[in-house]
Order: structure tokens, then sequence, then C-alpha cells
């Protein structure tokens, strides 16, 4: 009697979860790695510099060593895949919305930008992304160099990134969230000359 009541147990369990599981698991055609933020920080130094390129769609197709080094994945790991397999939740939504914006209107992006590696500890950057054309002038896709952030810069943007965070945290990820992020974004750097400008003079 008691194994027929385990057995319907068993039966009638919601297994439902396992499926999303899996589907997260293999998001990206192989084994996910699950990372989890830490605070432990890994600096650039003055002469590092981390590359990228990716496609038209933004799956890299290079990084350099450095590129590897930090972020502590291998190669394989992260060819084809978008930048967002280092992107901390640190970051706000908005940023990338404001680059992905400077890129299709084939303008460059200059910004701070924190990522994350894959054992959860981060890094921070001072990215310059591009566009890439070829031979005949047609876009083959983007670039990105990434040098050594100064450290004013870095507490500057820490500090904006959280209170743009907690905005978009009180619109539960919506489009009105990232909106009101991107105008508290503007409304800062407007007061210092506009984004670009302030960016950039931190390497005047
Ligand atoms: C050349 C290039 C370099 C990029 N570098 C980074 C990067 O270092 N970190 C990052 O989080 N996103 C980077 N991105 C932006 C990502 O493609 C992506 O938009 C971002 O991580 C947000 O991901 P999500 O929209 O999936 O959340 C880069 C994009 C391009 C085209």
């Amino acid at each position: 009697m008691f194994v027929f009541d385990v057995i319907k147990l068993i039966i009638s369990s919601d297994f439902s979860h396992l499926a999303d599981l899996k589907t997260e698991t293999y998001k990206f055609g192989m084994l996910k790695h699950m990372v989890v933020p830490t605070s432990k920080e890994v600096k650039m130094k003055p002469e590092d510099m981390i590359v990228s390129k990716t496609d038209i769609k933004g799956h890299i197709t290079y990084c350099n060593d450095a590129f590897m080094e930090f972020a502590g994945y291998y190669e394989e790991e992260l060819l084809g895949q978008s930048h967002s397999i280092i992107r901390h939740p640190d970051m706000p939504r908005a940023v990338f919305r404001l680059l992905w914006n400077k890129l299709h209107e084939e303008e460059e992006f200059f910004g701070f930008i924190k990522n994350m590696c894959k054992d959860g500890s981060f890094y921070w950057t001072y990215s310059n992304i591009f566009l890439n054309f070829g031979a005949e002038n047609e876009l083959l896709g983007y670039m990105s160099v990434r040098r050594y952030p100064p450290v004013e810069g870095v507490e500057f943007f820490q500090n904006l990134y959280q209170k743009m965070l907690e905005v978009e945290s009180q619109y539960e990820g919506s489009r009105e969230g990232m909106d009101a992020s991107w105008s508290l974004l503007q409304e800062v750097v407007s007061e210092k000359g506009g984004y670009d400008q302030y960016v950039c003079s931190y390497f005047k």
C-alpha cells in the first residue's frame, strides 16, 4: 500500500519547472554556466586592452587573449555568443539602449561598463564600441576596445548606474522603466555638457 502511494505521488508531481531549467541551461546550445555575482573585483591595468569583434547581429566573432583572461571563458564558449554573456546585473538596461542606438545611427559609443566574469567577479572597463567596415565600405559588424577606466569615472558612473537601476526596478523591467532611467541619464549628463563630452572628458 505504501509503495503504491509513493508511485502515485511521483506520477502526480509537477515537474514542469524541470523543463524550464533545461531551456535555461541549454539556451546557448551548450551547458550555460549560471553565474552568481560576487564582490571580487579584477582591475584592468593602464597597459591592458580588451578587444572583441562581432557580426552585424552582435555575435562575437573574435576576442583577444585579454578578453578571455578577464572574462574567464574559453574562446569556444564565447564565439557565436552575444556580449550579454559578460553582462553584469548592475548595468542598467538604458546604457545598452544608448549603445545600440549609437551603433544603429552609425556613431561610436564610449562608456564605462561593468562586466561579469565566469566566476562571478567583476571588472570595470572604459569601452569604445564602433562599426567595422569592409573594403567595399560594407558593414561587417562591430568592434570594441576596452581600456583601463579612470577611477573618478568609475566612481561617478557606478553611482549613477545604481540610481538608474533603482528607477528601472520600480517598473519591473518594463519599457517605462527604461525610459525613466534613460531620462535620468540624459538629465545628469546634460548638466555636464552631454553624454559623450562627459564620458570622454576623463581622457583629456
Ligand atoms: C562590439 C560590442 C561590444 C559589446 N561589449 C559589451 C560588454 O563588454 N559588456 C556588455 O555587457 N555588453 C556589451 N555589448 C552589448 C551586448 O551586445 C548587449 O546588448 C548587452 O550586454 C545587454 O544584453 P541584454 O540586452 O541581452 O541584456 C557589446 C556589444 C557590441 C556590439
